[in-house]
């Protein structure tokens, strides 16, 4: 048995507070990350994996500094870019240099193995008002839409055709469904994958892709994708700058992968950072913990 941790959304160095979803963006999320520390250091995962939306400002100081709080965890970490880290031209580049010695192959999409279990991370790119793809958002009030480049997606194709045994865990920024919106309330418009249809046809025709992780939606929620066929499951995890100042511990055993939120240690996070309105970002208990099987059978 052995366990790996997933992150999202963490928006390092936000230069203020709000009375919306970002109470303690700015004013809590470097203690966050110390009792982060901590705690990684009790639950003791092989690594953490970092969905996107990492440093809040795109200047290169930002992902240095947010490069500098990941690193003090003293755990390996794979950070995936999101669409605030690529926000701007520069945004990528600066994501490169800071996070390089993170990135397997020096690259914003990577695979690796770990005690074979499969990770395939993706970057979606920007897509432009006439269809093509930019690295990163054009204009300011480029729409929310975002889709894999085309070598990409043929590598993911071709990765996933020639090894069908090792099961597969395929992580991204962007959730490839939106979530129903919350009860009573309305969940922000984030905008979406353009290519989700594609993607996900791809993932379900290939059993061995058990598992689908994101942030973006900024809330705990799992769902099941592509039909009765398809054994992919998303999960999104809330976003740790938010209400529940949460992540998600996976424990992979021989037979099953077990997924549940977790806290940190000091509760005073997440009480600090609750709008009674927007309690739903915490999910209820379906959205919370799973159970996936890696048996090819199941
Ligand atoms: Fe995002």
């Amino acid at each position: 048995m052995w366990r790996f941790v997933h992150l999202t959304d963490t928006h390092l160095g936000g230069d203020r507070d709000d009375d919306g979803f970002h109470r303690i963006i700015r004013t809590s999320m470097p203690d966050a990350i110390t009792c982060l520390r901590r705690d990684l250091a009790r639950i003791a995962p092989d690594f953490v994996l970092i969905t996107g939306d990492i440093a809040a400002a795109q200047h290169r100081d930002a992902y240095f500094a947010a490069r500098d709080l990941l690193d003090s965890f003293s755990v390996p970490y794979y950070p995936l870019a999101g669409n605030c880290d690529h926000a701007h031209e520069e945004g990528r580049r600066y994501f490169v240099e800071a996070f390089q010695p993170h990135l397997p192959g020096g690259d914003t999409h990577f695979m690796f193995t770990h005690k074979g279990l499969r990770f395939i991370a993706l970057d979606p790119w920007w897509v432009r008002s006439d269809g093509s793809l930019a690295p990163h958002r054009v204009s300011p009030d480029s729409p929310l839409r975002w889709a894999v480049p085309p070598a990409q997606f043929e590598l993911l194709q071709e990765t996933l055709a020639s090894d069908a045994d090792t099961p597969t865990v395929v992580a991204c920024h962007y959730p490839l469904a939106e979530p129903e919106p919350p009860p009573e309330t309305e969940a922000l418009h984030r905008g979406g994958l353009e290519d989700a249809d594609a993607l996900l046809d791809t993932l379900s025709a290939h059993p061995q892709v058990r598992l689908y992780l994101c942030g973006h939606a900024h809330r705990h929620h799992i769902q099941p994708l592509g039909g009765e066929s398809s054994r992919v499951r998303q999960v999104i995890t809330a976003a740790f700058c938010e209400y529940p100042v949460e992540f998600r511990v996976i424990e992979v055993g021989e037979t099953h992968l077990e997924l549940t939120t977790a806290g940190l240690s000091t509760p005073q996070f997440a009480e600090a950072s609750l709008i009674e309105a927007n309690r739903w970002t915490a999910g209820d208990d379906a959205h919370r913990s799973l159970r996936v099987s890696l048996q090819a059978a199941d």
